[in-house]
């Protein structure tokens, strides 16, 4: 449980709040590349922790990321001209490139006014299919981090993104809670609900004895990114199944599939919307997005479209309650990502956390509040806040393994030891 003060502190992520502030200092995803498709092409107005920008390709196809709003009397940026070399407000016809300079304003013959005005243009980074900004204080740009998903061949990759009305962190506690998987999703996990007679999932490469165990055992440890922690379930007397998760600042989470890792980033585009994006890399196969979207139950257009993630209370969020009278479904819904999204929106917006009650399963929850509290204590004190520095998080795994109660679970994450911090 939270005080109502705690959770304000940890939920609002506008400009001058404490966790707004200390979330500047991260460098963020803010479109796919997809959506920028070609030089030239529609810019998009995007919210990102409570401010909104402009995003535009130029026509030699680089990514500016500005204020929305143009700096000669406040037109939107995003209705504007994309056209030779930059951006152009359709109200006066002030011409910006992505450096933000200012480069033709045709309502003022004098170029004085070129030369000394220039827009506030954010650092940006288009890598891997995903554009990154920086829109914290120039003197604290931290480097640009890599990840693990980079090093799977291009086939073995995919990405989306999700965007849904919740508080970024129920989008990030759900990515961390272990207990839910085997209940929330027991659809895909359980094969207990077969036994009750459910109906078999169209993906069933998930279903294994380890999520019959529902209270699983959780050991945790602080690491220079933020923490991890592993969920040991009980198969039988010789083996424990033992998942290992990750949590990177500000955001962040790596989670295992039989055969893939998705990393993902549950990004604040305001204090009630989240974009969750989720990069998927496989080590030994080809992925596909429809595949991907079928095992999340997204593919119908009802549940998901523009990135947007649609069902809400009128219509009870799509929820056959005939598909559950009749064991075709456990939760009524079709996906794993469908089922979390609307679990978080069901909460509200921003959920407060005074009101609930924690039980031992929700230890990982209540140490990933720890370490943005001790980040924020850290940030406010004048250091930097958890993980900021560190530029490659490649070796950052999780697992899924089966394991004899006596080895250790560490032996299979000796790539971690890099990331081991001594200090807390
Ligand atoms: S408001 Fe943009 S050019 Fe005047
Ligand atoms: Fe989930």
């Amino acid at each position: 449980m939270l005080s109502k003060e705690q959770n304000e502190l940890l939920t609002r992520v506008g400009k001058g709040t404490p966790m707004g502030e200390m979330m500047r200092r991260y460098w963020h995803p803010i479109a796919l590349s997809s959506e920028l498709p070609h030089p030239d092409c529609d810019p998009l107005r995007q919210p990102l922790l409570g401010e909104t920008f402009v995003i535009w390709r130029d026509s030699d196809g680089k990514v500016g990321v500005m204020e929305e709003l143009c700096m000669h009397r406040g037109a939107s940026m995003a209705l504007g001209r994309v056209e030779e070399g930059g951006i152009r407000c359709l109200y006066h016809g002030w011409k910006f490139a992505v450096d933000g300079t200012l480069m033709e304003t045709p309502n003022h013959a004098d170029p004085r006014v070129r030369q000394r005005l220039k827009a506030q243009a954010y650092p940006v980074r288009e890598h891997l299919g995903l554009i990154w900004t920086y829109i914290g204080p120039k003197e604290h740009e931290p480097p640009f981090r890599h990840f693990a998903y980079e090093n799977v061949p291009e086939s073995n990759r995919i990405l989306f993104k999700l965007i849904v009305k919740a508080n970024y962190l129920q989008m990030w506690e759900a990515g961390t809670d272990s207990s839910h998987v085997g209940i929330l999703h027991s659809n895909v996990t359980r094969p207990g609900w077969l036994a009750e007679g459910g109906t078999k999932p169209v993906i069933g490469d998930m279903v294994t004895e380890a999520w019959d165990d529902m209270s699983p055992k959780l050991e945790i440890e602080n690491t220079k990114f933020g923490f991890h922690y592993v969920g040991i379930r009980k198969l039988n007397e010789q083996k424990n199944n033992v998942r290992l998760t990750p949590l990177f600042m500000p955001n962040g989470r790596i989670i295992e599939f039989p055969d893939f890792y998705t990393t993902v980033f549950d990004t604040p585009l305001d204090d009630q919307t989240t974009a969750t994006y989720l990069v998927d890399a496989s080590p030994t196969r080809a992925l596909n997005l429809q595949e991907r979207l079928t095992r999340s139950g997204l593919l119908s257009e009802k549940n998901y479209r523009d990135n947007q993630f649609l069902p809400t209370w009128e219509g009870r969020f799509g929820q056959d309650r005939e598909a559950m009278r009749a064991k075709q479904s456990w939760s009524g819904f079709s996906g794993i990502t469908q089922e979390d999204a609307v679990v978080t929106t069901s909460m509200g917006p921003v959920y407060d956390r005074s009101m609930e009650h924690l039980v031992a399963a929700d230890a990982a929850i209540v140490r990933l509040r720890q370490r943005i509290m001790e980040s924020l204590r850290r940030f406010q004190a004048g250091e930097a806040p958890i993980g900021v520095e560190l530029a490659d998080l490649t070796h950052m795994h999780g697992f899924d393994h089966d394991l004899a109660p006596t080895e250790s679970w560490r032996d299979y994450a000796p790539d971690h030891a890099r990331y081991y911090r001594t200090d807390d």
